[in-house]
């Protein structure tokens, strides 16, 4: 009954046991042949020491000889079975060994070339998304990456300060990100759907919530979506959200951009279309009204030891800036 608890794992959006493209399905069938050929030799060792358990509490009791003559009079040699067991070991992790390595060199990234570059940030404690063409950045965006079904993306990977590791396990295998270092993977979507990605590599306080999203869609809908990426955000319009605008500036500029406006900043996540996007501060929550509101005022008290600092304003002003922060679709 518990085994089946944990069978409850094997499906959804973050499981390595549901691929959702080539790569990972590469990686299941890896899995399988490890799991179902460590069982059968788990099933074999168990038998043998069963055996032998039996067989030596059969002689205490005196019900057999003590030991078995060999047909030629000698005592069986244990040196021969122990031998037979370290080959047996060295053939099999051999053959593992080769299998894998054959299967490693076939998701090499530079056997195909991309439909789509993406240039993916590890920060702390979230995802820069940046969509390439012809090396120049098109659009960008955090902790969400759209993809259409079908195309091959290729993922180039930098850190800009510790250790991370990108995972997406329904769509490939991990790759680290390492400061100073572009590492290089690919995934591609064979069918619809959103696939959710997590750190894999311990970085700090905020680990566990440094997750993501894949959404691949089918290529008109995600044709759509990167020409509203590209695009710059809308002009204020509006008392509410035009005061809204002089909140984001005064409090929030100094962090994070908005293209088309003089917010340039990197250091947060660009928010040019943050109303778009379907979670708040990498994967912790849903991104609605009210959890922005939270996130706004107190980003510590939702995910400590992010670099969000508190936000003091007033009720008015929170209001406000809500307001300008709805019209970034
Ligand atoms: Cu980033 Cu763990």
């Amino acid at each position: 009954m518990l085994l089946l608890v944990a069978l409850g794992a094997c499906g959804g959006a973050q499981s390595a046991l549901d691929p959702g493209g080539p790569a990972a399905a590469r990686i299941e069938g890896v899995w399988w042949v490890i799991f179902v050929g460590a069982a059968l030799i788990f099933v074999a060792v168990a038998g043998l020491f069963t055996l032998a358990v039996v067989r030596g509490a059969r002689r205490a009791a005196g019900a057999g000889p003590r030991s078995r003559p060999s047909p030629d009079g000698h005592a069986a040699d244990p040196i021969r079975w122990i031998l037979a067991g370290a080959a047996a070991t060295v053939v099999v992790v051999a053959a593992l060994f080769v299998y894998a390595l054959g299967e490693t060199a076939a998701l090499d990234p530079r056997r195909e070339s991309a439909d789509i570059v993406v240039a993916v940030e590890g920060r702390r404690w979230w995802w820069d998304v940046a969509y390439l063409e012809g090396g120049d950045t098109i659009a960008r965006t955090a902790n969400e990456i759209h993809v259409p079904v079908g195309a091959r993306v290729e993922l180039r990977l930098t850190s800009a300060d510790v250790i991370h590791s990108f995972w997406v396990p329904g769509l490939a295998g991990k790759m680290d990100m390492i400061p100073g270092r572009k590492n290089v993977t690919w995934l591609r979507a064979d069918r619809p759907g959103t696939f959710r990605g997590q750190c894999a590599e311990y970085c700090g306080l905020q680990h566990a919530r440094m997750a993501f999203l894949v959404i691949a869609t089918p290529r008109s809908e995600y044709d759509a979506w990167l020409t509203r990426q590209r695009a710059e955000a809308p002009r204020p319009v509006g008392p509410d959200v035009s005061r809204g605008f002089d909140v984001f500036r005064a409090h929030c500029s100094l962090c994070h951009a908005v293209r088309g406006t003089p917010a340039v900043s990197r250091r947060g996540p660009d928010l040019t279309h943050l109303a778009g996007r379907r979670t708040l501060g990498a994967g912790t929550l849903a991104n609605t009204p009210a959890n922005l509101a939270g996130w706004v005022v107190d980003a510590q008290n939702v995910k400590p030891g992010s670099l969000m600092p508190p936000i003091s304003l007033e009720p008015a002003q929170l209001h406000d800036l809500l307001a300008y922060l709805a019209t970034l679709r």
